[in-house]
């Protein structure tokens, strides 16, 4: 015998599955990772992201006008920061025309719906390699504060709708907060990396900006002072509410895939927006399987992306944005 309920009904036809199905991607999800450089005419593919560019900002325009024809509406800017211009304090970060600066300005003028978000670290302006300055081979937490709430302010300046901290300093997303107001940017969000993981999958970010931290006596070798344990759970649930009660519009939990857990827990713990960033590593393992033919490209991007939206992502910062807006359509 049979029970009475039989599930497959449920799965019958595409038809069926279409009208049951209880996660839906759309292009509103995703944010759009782009890497800046200097230069002109650059498009540098990096090496470990396939299919992924470093832009110089004559190319800035165009791309922005493409991703916004496709339904994209936002992008999360990073910047590789020539080595001449690095210092342990991230002095470059504050310059009014530094390449963050001017490129936030490039996608305002060539598409002034987008919306810009900025990453607020140190890292690519480090010589450390650090996302907070170093003194006696330690990060030190609030100089480094001081430091990202004048860097928060100059990207509002430049037309930043909202600035990302990703740097995992204890509070920031006040002395942020407090910066922007102070400054008249009461308008500018603030999304930050709130459950960052001290994760082995932000390797080809890294080469990306050529921003690793430097092996040495001087500073420690990895950033495990500051960025999560991938063993804690409750911490990233402490770290999510205190960023909210800072004054986050916006929390975020990262990397993703090796993180839904934490995902869903962080949903139910807070109200407001969730954000999870896919990162480079995750699409690293995609693009290098699918080249060898061992998994099936599209497929795999996917149900990646409806596993992190079915966790409890609001949004997803994707290197796939494009990838899924072409396979949703
Ligand atoms: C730097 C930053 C990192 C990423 C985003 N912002 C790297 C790091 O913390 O070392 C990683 C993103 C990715 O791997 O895609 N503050």
């Amino acid at each position: 015998m049979y029970p009475l309920r039989r599930n497959r009904r449920l799965r019958t036809s595409p038809s069926i599955r279409d009208l049951v199905r209880e996660t839906r991607l759309s292009p509103d999800d995703f944010l759009v990772p782009l890497f800046v450089a200097e230069g002109k005419g650059v498009r540098d593919e990096i090496a470990s992201m396939p299919g992924y560019f470093r832009i110089s900002l004559d190319g800035l325009g165009p791309e922005v006008k493409a991703l916004w024809a496709l339904g994209l509406k936002s992008v999360l800017l990073f910047v590789k920061v020539p080595d001449n211009l690095k210092d342990n304090k991230g002095t470059e970060a504050l310059n009014p025309k530094g390449l963050m600066q001017r490129a936030v300005q490039c996608v305002k003028e060539a598409c002034p719906q987008m919306l810009v978000m900025t990453d607020v670290a140190l890292d690519p302006y480090s010589s450390f390699g650090h996302d907070g300055i170093v003194q006696g081979g330690r990060i030190v937490n609030d100089p480094t504060v001081q430091v990202l709430a004048e860097m928060a302010v100059s990207h509002a300046a430049a037309g930043a709708d909202w600035v990302a901290p990703s740097d995992m300093m204890d509070g920031r997303v006040r002395g942020i907060r407090e910066a922007l107001d102070h400054a008249g940017y009461t308008e500018a969000g603030i999304m930050s990396y709130s459950a960052k993981y001290a994760s082995a999958f932000y390797g080809p970010f890294r080469d990306a900006l050529d921003s690793a931290p430097v092996a040495g006596q001087e500073a420690p070798a990895d950033k495990k002072t500051y960025q999560m344990d991938p063993a804690n759970r409750l911490e990233a649930i402490r770290e999510t509410r205190m960023d909210v009660a800072e004054g986050a519009d916006m929390v975020m939990v990262k990397p993703g895939l090796c993180y839904l857990d934490i995902v869903r827990e962080v949903r139910n713990a807070v109200d407001v927006p969730v954000s999870v960033y896919q990162v480079s590593g995750e699409y690293a393992m995609v693009k290098a399987a699918a080249q060898r033919g061992w998994l099936d490209h599209d497929a795999v991007v996917l149900e990646q992306l409806t596993a992190i939206k079915r966790a409890g992502a609001d949004l997803i910062a994707t290197y796939f944005a494009r990838d899924a807006v072409r396979l949703l359509s």
